[in-house]
């Protein structure tokens, strides 16, 4: 049966048939991968498929009825399989999301979604051209909390947004193939084009590589965009203790995001009012200091529910052209912010376009 042939027959008989999948790349990602699907009962875990023999033997205990292969081709030649999820390193995205691709499978990329804006966009294109679906594991763009203060920044609740600051730092795992801009860069990159719906207009970043020679481990990288907000994010995988915590501070409110905390995101009602000198240096600044809201969010898992639109997404033959371009200038950012750092913190132009804003 052909691609098309597969999936007409699924569009045309809705929910029925179960979704073929395989997972490849069982490292320290993957597997939550894995467990994600095989809580699905629309879905049937086919294939696990890694290199490395011995991981496969590992994992193979829980999962006793699935197949397993260190070759992908036995995946890709299987014609019973309907999607392949990758989590395997950065430097084989490309080549392994192309040949899922070319074998008609539709695909799921760890992030980020290749090494290079180049290879991005020729996956996405291939996808585009194939009508397969393809998506990149921004798994932080389904997270309640980012989603809610998605919310507030287009609903206007902040106000004007001066400037944002976000750390996001841990000890480990330091990634053999890529620096730390491109391993938790993304995170950061995809939150800030979804919150604020453009590219910047400037990059830079500073860090060094204080451990592995080569492979930057901690980095600072700032962001500048047309509207005057500077965004500064902090990545490092050499701090004593693990922080995900962003700030964002508006004219009208400000906002601290601590991804994990028991209260998530916290909305001060608080900041700072300017008022023009009567007399010249006589300007007149008025605090404010009001209520402190921490709003309930859904517990619900993100990788849970991006799994689902991927699932979704190929059973309703819907895709997402804005969720393919954040992807594709996630990767940008992350090309630009290692150019940056490896010229020393130079300034890299960027546009400053772009319409990320509905992503999901
Ligand atoms: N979304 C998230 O929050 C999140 C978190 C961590 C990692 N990741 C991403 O997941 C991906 C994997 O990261 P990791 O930390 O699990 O890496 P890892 O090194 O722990 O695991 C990668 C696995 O891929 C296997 N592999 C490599 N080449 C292969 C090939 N050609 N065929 C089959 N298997 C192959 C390796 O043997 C290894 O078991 C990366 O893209 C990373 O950025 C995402």
């Amino acid at each position: 049966m052909t691609q098309r042939q597969k999936r007409d027959e699924l569009l045309g008989r809705g929910w029925q048939r179960n979704l073929e999948v395989a997972v490849v790349g069982l490292g320290y990602w993957g597997p939550n991968l894995i467990r994600v699907l095989a809580e699905r009962l629309d879905v049937r875990l086919r294939w696990l498929c890694d290199a490395d023999a011995s991981r496969l033997a590992r994992i193979a205990r829980r999962y006793p009825a699935v197949r397993l292969t260190t070759d992908l081709d036995q995946v890709l030649d299987d014609p019973e399989v309907d999607a392949v999820l990758l989590a395997t390193p950065v430097f084989t995205h490309h080549e392994l999301g192309r040949r899922c691709l070319e074998a008609g499978k539709h695909t799921y990329v760890e992030k980020p979604l290749a090494s290079s804006s180049e290879l991005a966009t020729d996956l996405i294109d291939l996808s585009r051209e194939s009508g397969l679906q393809l998506m990149c594991g921004h798994t932080f763009l389904y997270s309640p909390a980012v989603r809610a203060i998605g919310d507030l920044i287009r609903e206007g609740r902040l106000g004007e947004l001066y400037f944002l600051s976000s750390s996001r730092v841990n000890l480990g795992l330091h990634q053999r193939d890529v620096s730390v801009v491109w391993d938790l860069g993304p995170h950061d990159f995809s939150i800030l084009l979804h919150w604020l719906g453009c590219m910047p207009t400037t990059i830079r970043a500073t860090g060094r590589d204080s451990i592995v020679p080569g492979i930057a481990d901690v980095a600072f990288v700032t962001l500048e965009f047309a509207s005057g907000l500077i965004a500064n994010v902090e990545l490092s995988w050499l701090a004593p203790s693990k922080l995900r915590r962003t700030v964002i501070a508006g004219s009208r409110q400000m906002v601290v995001y601590e991804d994990g905390s028991t209260e998530a995101i916290k909305i001060f009602d608080s900041g700072v009012d300017y008022r023009d000198p009567e007399t010249f240096g006589e300007y007149q600044l008025s605090y404010r200091s009001g209520d402190i809201v921490s709003p309930h969010l859904p517990v619900e898992e993100p990788l849970a529910l991006q799994v689902e639109d991927f699932l979704r997404g190929i059973r309703s033959d819907r895709r997402s052209t804005s969720q393919l371009d954040l992807t594709r200038d996630v990767v940008r950012l992350a090309e630009a912010a290692e150019a940056s750092l490896q010229d020393g913190g130079a300034q890299i132009l960027l546009d400053g376009v772009g319409a990320h804003g509905r992503v999901v």
